[in-house]
């Protein structure tokens, strides 16, 4: 389980100022003298939550971006023209855009395949392929990748493999230690946790990764903000009983769902019918606070997403509020019908992201949202 020793805001080092206790925020665009020049390059805030996130998913060098599409697109400006790229086909969808709007027209060769599929996994990743990127669970359908499985076929074909861990966070997952090459987060989600900033991390133990990493997020100029930093770090601190607290409402409000006649399907990975349940209990130490679910109709989709007392319909998720996000409007908007339709984001798929209210309010609420 959790090490609670290791998990202290240990990355502080830099920060350490007049004995206090929180790291200041060093909200300065330049220095004079001493280690740091100029904050787009380098800042102590940041710092500190670079090395804090380094220690969290076990990895030598960490990153802090403006968000997680930034830790993303630093990732991905690594790659060459003519470089192949294997993504997990059931992804985010502004990652997604990223890719077709944005990489695609660099040369960049992009590959979709179900990784969650060992085979085609096997198919999929050819030799020469340079980077492999999995979700895990993937975003909407919760389903599990085989991190270690992959990390194996991904090296015998010389490539690299980068595992988005927004959902379970280091709390529940670290695919550094399952031989992922380098973790990315959007830490606008669980690991800040409170809806109140946008960032991104990346964090990998591969050196010439490291400085290829450190040299984009110099250069594209898309560092997290000192302020922005210190409330991630301080978000953190709060990480193990969050995700505690997200985890036991969501598989709450999973059985409520399952047992309730309008609802279809319930895909929470915490439940043995997941396809993936056995295989996340093995590589992970929980199973998250997002939980995705078919309505039997249309209608009852929609008024789910009108939102409740508790349950508010916004984008996001990972913070104290509890979301629901309707993907084939929102999340995955910008991914092709037939994509959508072949990976099953339809009209009454609805993904949930279970906040840390009372647990009997948030099933209230969703009993009046399915009332007739
Ligand atoms: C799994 C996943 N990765 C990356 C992102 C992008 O993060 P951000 O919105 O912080 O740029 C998101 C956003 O929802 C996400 O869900």
């Amino acid at each position: 389980m959790f090490n609670y020793d290791t998990y202290s805001v240990l990355g502080d080092g830099d920060c350490k100022y007049q004995g206090a206790i929180s790291p200041p925020i060093f909200q300065t665009s330049t220095f004079s003298g001493g280690e740091y020049s100029y904050t787009r390059l380098s800042n102590p805030t940041r710092a500190a939550l670079e090395q804090e996130c380094a220690l969290l998913e076990k990895g030598k060098y960490g990153f802090a971006f403006s968000s997680g599409l930034g830790a993303i697109n630093a990732l991905f400006s690594t790659l060459k023209k003519g470089d192949r790229v294997v993504v997990t086909d059931d992804i985010y969808g502004g990652t997604y855009r990223l890719i077709n709007r944005i990489y695609k027209n660099y040369g960049i060769n992009f590959v979709f395949a179900d990784l969650c599929d060992l085979e085609t996994a096997k198919k999929a990743i050819t030799k020469g392929t340079a980077l492999v990127f999995a979700e895990t669970p993937t975003n909407p359908m919760m389903k599990i990748v085989d991190i270690a499985a992959v990390a194996e076929i991904t090296h015998q074909n010389g490539g690299i493999l980068a595992v988005d861990n927004t959902f379970l966070t280091p709390y529940f997952q670290n695919p550094l230690t399952l031989g992922a090459d380098v973790v990315v987060h959007s830490a606008t989600k669980y690991i800040s946790g409170h809806h109140d900033v946008s960032a991104g991390i990346a964090v990998t133990n591969g050196k010439r990764l490291a400085s290829k990493l450190g040299l984009a997020l110099s250069t594209l100029g898309n560092g997290l903000s000192p302020f922005e930093s210190w409330l991630v770090l301080r978000g953190l601190r709060t990480l193990p009983m969050r995700m505690e607290k997200h985890q036991g409402n969501a598989y709450a409000a999973a059985e409520f769902l399952n047992s309730h006649p309008k609802i279809e399907q319930v895909i929470y990975p915490a439940m043995p019918q997941h396809g993936g349940h056995l295989l996340c209990k093995r590589q992970s130490r929980g199973f998250g606070g997002v939980v995705s679910f078919y309505t039997k109709d249309e209608k009852t989709a929609r008024k789910i997403i009108s939102g409740g007392r508790v349950i508010k319909f916004a984008e996001s998720l990972g913070g104290f509020k509890s979301l629901v996000t309707y993907p084939i409007t929102q999340t995955h908007a910008s991914i092709p019908k037939h994509i959508r339709n072949r990976i099953g984001i339809n009209e009454r798929l609805i993904r949930l992201s279970v906040g840390l209210e009372n647990k009997e309010d948030i099933i209230a609420d969703l009993a009046t949202l399915l009332a007739d």
